[in-house]
């Protein structure tokens, strides 16, 4: 059980995790999701220590985190994050073997967590584990980071947007083995992420930040039939079925004239990823360009909600 009790970090003064507390219960999987910069990272990191708190204190089986040194801490808690971290000049398998070996676990029990892992993720033993990082796809490198995480079995799997770089259907898959292998071995598994259908895939507990706060925690249907706030009821309702429509249409089919500051947007993305990134960086309109790079116009947050409902 992992009980985080009125936890706050501040940076030059500013809060950017405020008051929050929050129980995860033993064998579930929690998800955090909120805007970005909203605290989320920091306050994943803070469980393992990664990151010093200010304020508060969390508990691991009702030990104090801060009762167990660092090293020890993070070699008992997996951390997979986006982007892996694999060592580039390591094997698959040394690269999974990593604190096993480390943990001084025997030659043969090393091997045989080794192919476990890569069979349960789906990538034959024989044909991945004498490859390098470089030789794999985005999606086989964020499989062995989340793999290499798990490889001491740790009872605690801390996940930051883990799934992040993956296409829709190799991050189904993905959150499927997942699943899986969370059963498997009893992992309490706290994830980040920024994709509500995953929240709702993957979470037994939904936190949803804003600002630094916790807004609201619960199981997915108290969110969606009782929403804290309307910030959580708009970040539920991105998720339903109005808002699938969207994904089937483009941004170049929205063009309102005018500008906006910001990234521009591809005129071939859809609408449903650009109403996504209005609300998860606050933006009220983006502008839109030819995919040779012209501007075209702007989409606007108001105009794309509209879509929606209609
Ligand atoms: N080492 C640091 N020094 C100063 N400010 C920091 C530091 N680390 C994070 N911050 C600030 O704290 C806030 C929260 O950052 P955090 O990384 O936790 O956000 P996040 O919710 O994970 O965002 P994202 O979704 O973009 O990953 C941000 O405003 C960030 O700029
Ligand atoms: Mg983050």
């Amino acid at each position: 059980m992992i009980e985080i009790e009125s936890v706050s970090k501040l940076y030059d003064g500013r809060p950017v995790v405020d008051d929050v507390s929050m129980v995860v219960e033993p064998r579930s999987i929690a998800v955090i999701v909120g805007t970005s910069g909203s605290g989320k990272t920091t306050l994943l990191r803070m469980i393992n220590r990664l990151v010093e708190g200010d304020a508060g204190a969390i508990r691991l089986d009702g030990a104090d985190n801060r009762s167990i040194a660092g090293y020890e801490l993070r070699r008992r808690i997996g951390y997979a994050i986006q982007g892996h971290g694999l060592f580039p000049h390591k094997t698959v398998a040394d690269n999974i073997a990593t604190v096993p070996t480390l943990l001084g676990w025997d030659r043969p029990r090393v091997n045989d967590k080794v192919r476990e892992l890569l069979s349960l993720f789906q990538l034959d033993p024989d044909v991945f584990g004498t490859r390098y990082p470089h030789e794999l796809s985005g999606g086989e490198q964020q499989r062995v980071g989340v793999a290499r995480a798990l490889a001491a079995e740790p009872n605690v799997l801390l996940m930051d947007e883990p799934f992040g770089a993956l296409d829709p259907i190799i991050r189904a898959k993905a959150q499927e083995d997942l699943l899986a292998i969370q059963k498997h071995f009893s992992t309490t598994i706290i994830l980040v992420t920024h994709d509500m259908e995953e929240a709702f895939r993957l979470a037994d507990k939904i936190a949803v930040m804003d600002g630094g706060r916790l807004l609201q925690y619960g199981r997915p249907d108290e969110l969606i039939r009782q929403p804290a706030t309307p910030f959580v009821e708009a970040l539920i309702g991105a998720s339903e079925r109005p808002f699938r429509i969207l994904s089937l249409k483009t941004v170049g089919e929205a063009v309102e004239p005018g500008g906006a500051d910001g990234p521009p947007l591809p005129e071939q993305t859809s609408q449903k990823d650009a109403l996504a990134q209005m609300m998860w960086t606050g933006r009220h309109a983006m502008p839109v360009v030819t995919a040779e790079g012209n501007p075209i116009g702007r989409v606007t947050l108001d105009g794309l909600m509209k879509r929606a409902e209609a």
